[in-house]
């Protein structure tokens, strides 16, 4: 029987990468009946919000769905409707691997890292005060109560929560996870000398889920020495734990490790739904050019084929890549630009699908 999966090709790059990505899925031969759904600003004027009641319906009741980047307005505007599948289907955990591969145009090689990020609360949680409003006086009273120094009466605030048990459950992902993947160590990433409270909390509870797992080796690192340790020796870490600002702001680091934001995939992972999709954005400055990487969408599929069940196509998706990238021949500028400095030769978001599709039929 088919796997139903709802797509959301989302917006600037993302119908591209993602056709990209579904060709590919389809030349395995493997059976998905897609359900394509829109989500964005381009629905807003016919349903007055952009994330539609079908949508989340849809999602509901197939529990998977893989979905290409979606434009969120800068500073203003409807809030990240990719934080909002997040929030409103509970996808706690963000698995971003980072995985070398021969031709990715890394300076970089055999990097094999995960970044398992924390995706409800922290400043995430959009929990938030305009300047100018009356909560931020209420709180500045409230903060002066407390004894705590005041902040100035023109803030903008953000709340940060950070609760036990939301850090209970994605260092407990964290442990699952290294352990059915044979990984040797966990890393708790945080910065819990300046913010005793909310990072304290997230620390502490990493180290007693620690406890539980004496099979899997366990240290802490504050993120921004994190950040200079996976620049100079990546090679010291194996998984990281992190809160989501953190988490987000790492995953980054981590693709720019592995050849960049067109190589990273990722899943957002709850108890009952997973929703698929790379790491990077809508990527406005290259949208509807062609020229974007469809690697991290595609490797973001091969994820859900896990999930799905479908180990071998999955590994012969990912074959299939290495197998383009290695040869080098039809890759995308970004993976061109980084292996000769030039863009000469670089071929097009179709044309690497194609390719992969080529090594695919080649028994990659
Ligand atoms: P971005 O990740 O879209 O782009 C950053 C840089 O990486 C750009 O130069 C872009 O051209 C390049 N890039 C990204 N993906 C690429 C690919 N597949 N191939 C080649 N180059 C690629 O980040 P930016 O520009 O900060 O965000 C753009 C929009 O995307 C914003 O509205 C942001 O909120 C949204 N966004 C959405 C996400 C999602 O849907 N999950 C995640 C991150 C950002």
């Amino acid at each position: 029987m088919a796997h139903e999966v709802v797509l959301i090709p989302g917006d600037g790059i993302g119908p591209e990468i993602t056709d990209a990505m579904r060709r590919v899925v389809e030349a395995t031969g493997v059976e998905i009946a897609w359900q394509v759904v829109d989500a964005g600003a381009g629905v807003m004027d016919e349903y007055g919000t952009p994330l539609p009641e079908h949508v989340l319906d849809a999602v509901a009741k197939t529990k998977v769905a893989i979905k290409g980047p979606i434009t969120t307005p800068v500073g203003t505007g409807f809030r990240s409707v990719n934080v909002a599948l997040r929030k409103h289907f509970d996808l706690y955990a963000c698995v971003r691997p980072c995985l070398s591969m021969p031709g990715d145009g890394s300076r970089y090689r055999d990097i094999d890292l995960v970044i398992v990020r924390e995706n409800t609360e922290d400043l995430y949680a959009g929990i938030e005060f305009a300047e100018g409003a009356p909560e931020v006086s209420e709180l500045a009273q409230l903060v002066e109560r407390s004894g705590q120094k005041p902040f100035r009466a023109d803030s903008a605030i953000s709340v940060k929560p950070i609760s036990i048990s939301g850090s209970r459950r994605i260092v407990e992902y964290a442990f699952e996870y290294a352990r059915r993947c044979g990984r040797k160590r966990v890393t708790a990433v945080h910065k819990a000398n300046i913010m005793k409270e909310t990072d304290g909390l997230f620390l502490r509870v990493a180290r007693e889920v620690a406890e539980r797992y004496p099979d899997i080796e366990f240290n802490d690192k504050i993120v921004d020495a994190t950040c200079m340790g996976l620049v100079q020796d990546p090679y010291q870490f194996d998984v990281l734990v992190l809160p989501n600002l953190y988490g987000d702001i790492v995953s980054d680091l981590g693709a720019g490790l592995v050849g960049g934001l067109g190589m990273a995939p990722g899943a957002n992972i709850g108890h009952d739904v997973a929703i698929f999709e790379a790491t990077h954005g809508s990527a406005p400055d290259i949208a509807g050019k062609d020229i974007a990487n469809p690697t991290a969408e595609i490797l973001s599929a091969c994820m859900m084929l896990d999930h799905l069940g479908e180990h071998a196509a999955a590994e012969r998706i990912r074959a299939a890549v290495r197998a383009t990238l290695a040869a080098g021949e039809s890759v995308t500028v970004d993976v061109r630009r980084a292996q000769t400095g030039s863009t000469e030769g670089a071929v097009g978001t179709r044309t690497f699908a194609d390719a992969v599709i080529a090594a695919l039929g080649n028994g990659a």
